[in-house]
């Protein structure tokens, strides 16, 4: 693969009906949107963080900040575009060791109303930081470094896969193996997972490990919201568990992923926060296929079935091959002789990647393992497969 087959596609619109409804998937006009009138400030943050230039980006805060009742009466998309901006003042203002709410305490009346308009934590989160950021010379950045641009793309190009996820994910929560619908929703769900690997892949080739641990980390710090301390807009908050949940987690997780999902949640979108909360408690299509195969006993089981098990290793593989190559990334940037911090800017150590990668792994395998107890084709032999 060359640099120039890298090029980030651009996302697929979301613009059916019921995707127009969520003012959260409407992408365009939340890019487009400037509220505050943050367009030209933002515009010289990256020379602001430049010179650790504190009393500036207090400064620029408070000339941000809108009168409360104005703040009410924004739209979702106009609260949406607010938080992105005064959000990226936080994260600006904590790198060079300030509190953002100890120097500008007014600024939290204003936080925590678009946080309630938005149904979201009250500060900005990896959505804003990238799929509701601008591109071109709006964009919104700590650092103006074009690998930090690289990185926003990174995850700007899988938000649509996820939202979409979400979908499939969902039906295939409804479905039972024997059903041929149980491996359509799962090739669909490979589709939307294969760029994550797309996107892993953009990241190693554009974003150097070094840029990232020593320029970028610092500004993902949590911040203290009236003694919350609520995490930077990170790519760890990049919510693969969607996927995740329906196919293994539900059932078949660990404490310390466990764990990290109870954290990483809340900085997710309402409907996906709603989607967590069905499912958590449900059997996963993992469990649902080992039993169906357990039942069936040795030999050849129904058509339908082997093809929900080759369509499930599929997509177990397709998270597989993101996961390695993201731990290979993290695991630079984290090494001894590069890191800043012990711990991701999600709260957790590589230590957290290497058992979902495990967890991940083990759960491929059984599939693999009951696909191969009944002679069915394996899923590398598979055209589909063969891309990554
Ligand atoms: C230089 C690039 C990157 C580094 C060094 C890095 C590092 C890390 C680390 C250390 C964690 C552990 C949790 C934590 O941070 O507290 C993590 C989690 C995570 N990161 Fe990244 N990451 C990078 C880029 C990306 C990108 C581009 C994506 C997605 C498009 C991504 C998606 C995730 C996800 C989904 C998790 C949660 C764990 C999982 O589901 O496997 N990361 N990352």
């Amino acid at each position: 693969m060359t640099l120039n087959d890298l090029v980030v596609p651009a996302p697929e619109p979301l613009d059916d009906a019921r995707h127009r409804a969520e003012p959260r998937y409407r992408i365009a006009e939340i890019r487009a949107a400037d509220p505050l009138g943050a367009d030209p400030l933002l515009g010289a943050l990256p020379a602001m963080n430049a010179a650790a230039d504190v009393p500036a980006l207090a400064v620029a805060l408070r000339a941000l900040l809108p009168e409360p009742e104005r703040a009410a009466s924004f739209s979702v998309v106009d609260a949406l575009a607010a938080m992105r901006d005064l959000g990226i003042l936080l994260g600006s203002l904590k790198r060079h060791g300030t509190e953002p709410l100890a120097a500008v305490p007014e600024a939290l009346p204003v936080l925590r109303l678009l946080g309630r308009r938005t149904d979201m934590v009250p500060r900005d989160t990896v959505h804003h930081y990238t799929a509701w950021n601008p591109t071109g010379p709006r964009q919104r950045m700590y650092t103006g470094d074009p690998m930090e641009g690289n990185l926003q793309d990174a995850v700007r190009m899988v938000f649509p896969s996820l939202v979409a996820c979400l979908d499939t994910c969902a039906e295939l929560a409804r479905l039972e193996p024997y059903d041929p619908a149980f491996a359509e929703a799962l090739d669909r769900t490979a589709g939307h997972v294969a760029r994550m690997v797309d996107s892993i892949d953009f990241t190693v080739a554009r974003v150097s490990p070094e840029f990232f641990a020593r320029e970028l980390r610092s500004y993902f710090e949590e911040v203290d919201v009236a003694g919350e301390d609520l995490l930077g807009p990170a790519a760890a908050q990049v919510p693969l568990w969607l996927v995740d949940l329906t196919l293994w987690q539900c059932d078949r997780s660990d404490d310390a992923y466990d764990a990290f999902l109870d954290d990483s949640v809340r900085y997710s979108l309402p409907s996906w926060r709603a989607h967590h909360a069905v499912h958590r408690g449900g059997v996963s299509a993992v469990s649902k296929l080992s039993a169906a195969f357990s039942w069936e006993g040795t030999g050849s089981v129904p058509a339908s079935l082997a093809a929900s098990a080759v369509a499930l290793a599929r997509v177990l593989r397709l998270l597989k091959t993101f996961r390695a190559r993201h731990i290979t990334i993290a695991r630079k940037a984290y090494s001894e002789e590069v890191r800043l911090y012990d711990v991701g800017s999600g709260g957790a150590p590589v230590a957290l990647l290497r058992s979902v990668l495990d967890l991940t792994r083990a759960n491929e395998t059984l599939v693999r393992r009951s696909i191969r107890g009944s002679g069915t084709a394996a899923p590398d032999a598979t055209a589909r497969a063969a891309r990554h």
